[in-house]
């Protein structure tokens, strides 16, 4: 079963599995990859980036160490794959996600596993939380960086963190895994500014792109937000954060380790300030 415990709301919401915050989404989103995670969902956990699941939760919790316990809560949880070994392991867990479709799979395998997880339905630029978090992650692209047609980069990106920022108790630790910019620059090429695909002054690219999923070949409307690691730990700075690591952090190969040049993720290791 799911747990829903926002008091009043709990009540109000207590044989509904996931909670729909549109009390906290005040105007209507258009976003494009709330379209394609919704379409995506039932084959996501097909993904190979997907299999490393418990290696990675091994590995958050020894650089986190929360308290047997702890509230966690985890942005852009999609199918729940942390949140739902978290659970198991004992903590109490909160998933936030903008795609429905990725909570309903999450909601099903939380049952199969029969773990307790809240999810919760909602846009992290826009989330607040109703209480404070001992600990928080945002992984695997889990809304940081994947921008909206209409979004603003620099906006989103620090409403994110802003609101983790906000949900987090003084001193709490906060992991975070998103594209590599390093990476990114090293393949992206001339013709792609030329051609409006990419902007090096946003570090931006906007561009429509055939992507080979579990469920076939797709045509994907890419709009993300690449960070080289100095930028990454200057915005985290301005929102309070202490950066304490920047790391390799691609899925599947995370350790206390330097980036490589060309992977696809790093990782950022950072604390709210007490
Ligand atoms: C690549 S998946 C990562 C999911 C999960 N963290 C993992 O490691 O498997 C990215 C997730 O971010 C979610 N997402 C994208 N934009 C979002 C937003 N603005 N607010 C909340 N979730 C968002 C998507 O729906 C999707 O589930």
């Amino acid at each position: 079963m799911s747990r829903l415990f926002f008091g009043r709301l709990n009540k109000l919401n207590q044989h509904r599995s996931i909670y729909q915050k549109e009390c906290y989404n005040l105007m209507p989103t258009t976003n494009q990859w709330e379209t394609f995670f919704d379409n995506h969902a039932p084959r996501y956990m097909q993904n190979t980036f997907t299999r490393n699941t418990l290696a990675e939760v091994d590995f958050l919790l020894d650089v986190q160490q929360p308290a047997p316990g702890s509230d966690i809560l985890d942005m852009g949880c999609g199918t729940g794959r942390h949140a739902i070994e978290l659970a198991k392991r004992g903590y109490l867990v909160t998933g936030v996600d903008i795609s429905r479709g990725m909570l309903a799979e999450a909601d099903k395998a939380a049952r199969e596993a029969d773990v307790e997880v809240e999810w919760v339905q909602a846009d992290a630029t826009r989330f607040v939380a109703p209480r404070l978090y001992d600990a928080a992650i945002c992984l695997c692209e889990g809304a940081f960086g994947l921008l909206g047609t209409d979004d603003d980069p620099v906006q989103h990106d620090r409403a994110i963190l802003q609101n983790i920022y906000d949900a987090l108790k003084p001193g709490a630790p906060f992991m975070l895994t998103t594209f590599n910019g390093i990476a990114k620059l090293r393949r992206l090429t001339q013709d792609d500014v030329e051609a409006g695909r990419f902007d090096p002054v946003t570090m931006v690219e906007n561009s429509d792109q055939e992507w080979d999923l579990p469920e076939g070949k797709k045509l994907v409307h890419v709009k993300e937000h690449y960070y080289v690691p100095t930028e990454l730990a200057r915005l985290f700075e301005q929102v309070g954060f202490a950066v304490e690591h920047i790391w390799g952090g691609t899925a599947g190969n995370w350790g206390r380790r330097k980036i490589q040049l060309d992977e696809i993720e790093v990782m950022v290791v950072a604390r709210k300030e007490k």
